[in-house]
């Protein structure tokens, strides 16, 4: 299994600190916010790691991350999005890379108390198709929201105006090698975006979605309100920074 972490895009929400950096080399407390989704799937296991960005200093992850040797890491593999697509259009990029595994994809914004172990365990024994990770929110029509029955996710909506649930999906999303092919069939959104929660959506119709709760606290940090808030989290309680085992 393959990770993906995708740190394009312009940051606009956090503009002027975006305007000579990428968001994900902005500080969270203690270290830049790209440490986080990395330490992750390290975490995890998973050590085979794609790094998607994109902007004008892009050359920095390369300066700050060189080959992962602050992570235990031996290689890390990097590529460049041309423009903001979406995320589904920074995920295609990793197509060539990926081949025929499957793949954990962590959004570079997005930071978690705990780990994500279990869930990737899980998602190994399942095979294919594809695993979401949900998490009760306050504020759900910022995010993709889900609609669950029983085990099974019925419906993921892209920030809805009236939220079917409480349970946000959260940046860690996995994947069988079919994802691409999905991508390609993919069609813009209001937003100009090619949508991961179309892609999620593509994975419940085929009937191969499964879901887990997410323990711990999780946080994005795109917005001045969620980037403070990322920092307090971490600062009071830590974040991934140790394995454990789920
Ligand atoms: C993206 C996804 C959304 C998800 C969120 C998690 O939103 O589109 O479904 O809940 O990440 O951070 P965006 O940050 O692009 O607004």
């Amino acid at each position: 299994m393959k990770g993906v972490i995708l740190a394009g895009g312009l940051g606009t929400r956090l503009f002027p600190l975006t305007k000579i950096t990428n968001k994900h080399l902005l500080p969270v407390y203690d270290r830049p916010m790209i440490y986080y989704p990395i330490q992750c799937l390290v975490n995890a296991g998973i050590t085979d790691i794609m790094i998607v960005t994109g902007g004008r200093k892009s050359g920095d992850f390369l300066s700050l991350l060189g080959n992962g040797s602050a992570f235990g890491l031996k290689h890390l593999n990097y590529t460049y999005q041309e423009g903001e697509g979406g995320i589904a259009d920074a995920l295609r990029l990793a197509r060539h890379w990926v081949g025929n595994d499957s793949i954990a994809v962590v959004l570079g914004d997005n930071i978690i108390e705990r780990n994500v172990n279990k869930a990737v365990r899980d998602f190994r024994k399942q095979g294919r198709g594809a695993k979401i990770l949900l998490k009760e929110v306050h504020d759900p029509e910022r995010f993709g929201v889900a609609r669950v029955q029983g085990d099974k996710v019925v419906e993921i909506v892209e920030k809805p105006k009236e939220p079917a649930s409480n349970l946000a999906v959260i940046g860690i999303y996995m994947y069988d090698s079919r994802v691409f092919e999905v991508i390609e069939k993919l069609e813009p959104s209001d937003r100009g975006e090619l949508e991961i929660t179309d892609v999620n959506n593509w994975y419940i119709r085929d009937g191969s979605m499964s879901y887990e709760v997410l323990e711990g606290w999780w946080t994005d940090a795109g917005t001045f309100e969620s980037l403070h808030r990322a920092s307090s989290l971490v600062a009071d309680g830590g974040a991934n920074l140790v394995s454990e085992d789920d």
